[in-house]
């Protein structure tokens, strides 16, 4: 398991998911070289949980870090999951398209996929301006 993998498998350990038992942990690496961490945090008031991907990028923010060149996201179940639609424009925001998205178990099997596949024709800020 790469040192990515291991801190999403670590950090998933972590979230807080008593509504759908569905435990996601995400670590991001930086340009830097610096590796972020979030797992989701879920509550009762169900639109107000967060996802682990989020979770992770404020990590990264609130560290003084933009610039994101590699996520691994790690769940549970039969396969990997994949980043809800709104994490894919989180990730939009402070990764370029060629970022590798790595999806995986905890059982070694992983698919990577590169944002821009995931999130084709995004919307960014070149398109946000009047
Ligand atoms: N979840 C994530 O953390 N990341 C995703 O990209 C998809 C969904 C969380 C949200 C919720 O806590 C649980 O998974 C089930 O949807």
């Amino acid at each position: 398991m790469t040192d990515l993998a291991k801190a999403a498998a670590d950090i998933m350990e972590r979230a807080y998911a008593p509504y759908s038992n569905y435990l996601v942990g995400a670590a991001i690496r930086t340009a830097a070289g610096n590796i972020y961490v979030g797992c989701n945090v879920e509550n009762a008031a169900y639109p107000l949980g967060n996802c682990a991907e989020s979770s992770a990028i404020c990590a990264m923010i609130s560290a003084g870090e933009r610039e994101i060149t590699e996520i691994f996201i790690m769940t549970r179940g039969e396969k990997p999951g994949t980043p809800c639609g709104g994490c894919r424009q989180r990730l939009a925001e402070f990764a370029d398209s060629q970022a590798q998205v790595h999806c995986g178990l905890s059982t070694g099997e992983t698919i990577t996929y590169r944002l821009g596949e995931l999130l084709p024709h995004s919307f960014d800020l070149e398109q946000n301006k009047t």
